[in-house]
């Protein structure tokens, strides 16, 4: 009997079949169209076994069944949930491993519990090399069932920096999805991030081999980083005796989970302005596209910036900056989630998760464990961070010409509001006041008080 099934063999359900076959299983597997199941079975890949009806795929599997689902996340998940759901019978599990909205999770699991299925939604990162030699996996669902998928799962997950498996039980309904979402939102943040130190180079005109070595060092102590990693090696491409990458059309695409970060922190009341940048960023840079008749030529003088301010340890400062304020904008959303929906999803489990397999994996994640548990530490976490942010603000400062930064502002902006003594935000309470009687409180008394901006009606206060 076949240990578990796959459906979907686009790149990350086959090499995910792959890799659970490497670790011993007996994989059955199943695709809409059969010639990706040929494909696959041509491969001759021990354990692999393909199956033409997804009947026969799914009565090949040991009892309790599991059924990994791995197609396009939106239409394709609800279609094949529903033609599986005949076919499963009480206690069986489907684990849905797509980029989903955790709604439709929440959803989804509604359905399948009436059909007595468990759905355990589990986010998994790591592109395509992840799902083949170890993804980060971040499951939830029913207890019962991730008793019974968690063994499995910790046999194909990446490994931790200290050896143990990048999956955790993140709890109850769609957390699991939700926490894959809150990781491309710092994922989208942490490449403009990169982006805009790259910029910065390109607009100070320095050398393409000193680009790939700034990015290099980088990539090194406190920032190593996958991404800073897969940064040099992007930048080094060459064709044609020019970088490869200056041959891609400058408009970032996206596919929705970094927007939903920033509209579920909005309907959290968490403020995200670095992450929101990041969106923002890809958002504008089609726009610029479609506005490209209006082009004007910016005078960039890049002489007056001293060349001593742009070294290697403004770089690598600048980018941690803009890892941890990524990062901390990201568990914020968690926090809130865990207050708003009743959720108990473990902080530190999900920077241990983050370690190994996933895209937003780094160093500056052992810098962030129990963070929120100790306000010196976060304090001084802030501090820190308003300085490297602030050294980058003050480079952009004294550079003469025109230029986006937008998330080293957004940082900037972030760190230096939650330290500063006193925000301008009192006279956004007057004005609320004044126009609409909204209500300010008082430093020296408390509650709630309104008016005394027109004479004969003295301030009051609210009920
Ligand atoms: C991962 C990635 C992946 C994501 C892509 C594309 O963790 O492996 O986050 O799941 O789909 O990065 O995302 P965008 O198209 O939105 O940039």
């Amino acid at each position: 009997m076949n240990n578990l099934a796959i459906i979907g063999l686009a790149t990350m359900g086959k090499n995910l079949a792959k890799n659970f076959a490497s670790k011993g299983k007996q994989v059955a597997v199943f695709n809409r169209t059969y010639l990706r199941t040929e494909e696959l079975i041509s491969e001759q890949v021990i354990g692999i076994i393909g199956y033409q009806e997804l009947s026969e795929c799914i009565k090949s599997l040991e009892i309790p069944r599991v059924v990994v689902v791995l197609v396009k996340a939106g239409e394709a998940v609800d279609h094949t949930i529903e033609q599986l759901l005949p076919l499963l019978s009480a206690n069986d599990t489907i684990i849905e491993m797509g980029n989903s909205h955790f709604r439709d999770t929440l959803a989804r699991q509604t359905l399948c519990k009436k059909n007595n299925i468990y759905l355990i939604g589990c986010g998994i990162s790591g592109g395509e090399e992840g799902a083949l030699y170890g993804p980060s996996l971040m499951p939830s669902g029913d207890k019962t069932a991730m008793s019974h998928i968690l063994p499995l799962l910790e046999l194909i997950a990446a490994k931790d920096f200290n050896g143990n498996p990048c999956v955790t039980n993140l709890g109850a309904e769609g957390s699991g999805h939700f926490v894959k979402m809150i990781h491309n939102g710092i994922e989208y943040a942490m490449m403009q991030g990169i982006a805009e130190v790259y910029d910065m180079m390109r607009f100070l005109g320095i050398e393409h081999e000193d680009q790939v070595e700034f990015f290099n060092t980088a990539n090194s102590g406190s920032t190593t980083s996958y991404l800073l990693e897969i940064t040099t090696k992007v930048l080094k491409r060459m064709e044609q005796g020019i970088p490869f990458i200056d041959q891609i059309v400058d408009v970032a695409g996206s596919k929705g989970t970094g927007k939903w970060t920033v509209q579920t922190a909005l309907e959290l009341d968490v403020a995200i302005p670095t992450i929101s940048a990041a969106l923002m960023a890809r958002m504008m840079s089609s726009r610029a596209q479609a506005l490209k008749p209006l082009v004007i030529d910016l005078e960039h003088e890049i002489e007056s910036i001293h060349p001593t301010l742009f070294t290697q340890q403004f770089v690598t400062s600048t980018l941690h900056g803009i890892f941890v304020t990524s990062y901390l904008q990201g568990l914020e959303i968690i926090l809130a989630a865990n207050k708003q929906y009743d959720w108990n999803i473990d902080l530190k489990e999900v920077l241990r998760i983050w370690q190994g397999g996933c895209i937003i994996r780094s160093q500056v994640l052992t810098e962030l464990n129990g963070i929120f548990d100790s306000p010196v530490a976060l304090q001084n976490l802030y501090t820190d961070t308003l300085e490297e942010i602030s050294s980058a603000v003050r480079v952009l400062a004294s550079l003469s010409g025109d230029m986006p930064r937008p998330i080293v502002h957004a940082s900037y902006d972030y760190v230096v509001a939650l330290l500063s003594e006193t925000l301008p935000t009192n006279f956004i309470q007057g004005l609320r006041d004044y126009f609409g009687a909204h209500g300010f409180e008082l430093k020296d008394k408390p509650g709630s008080y309104t008016g005394g901006w027109y004479p004969g009606r003295p301030m009051t206060k609210m009920e």
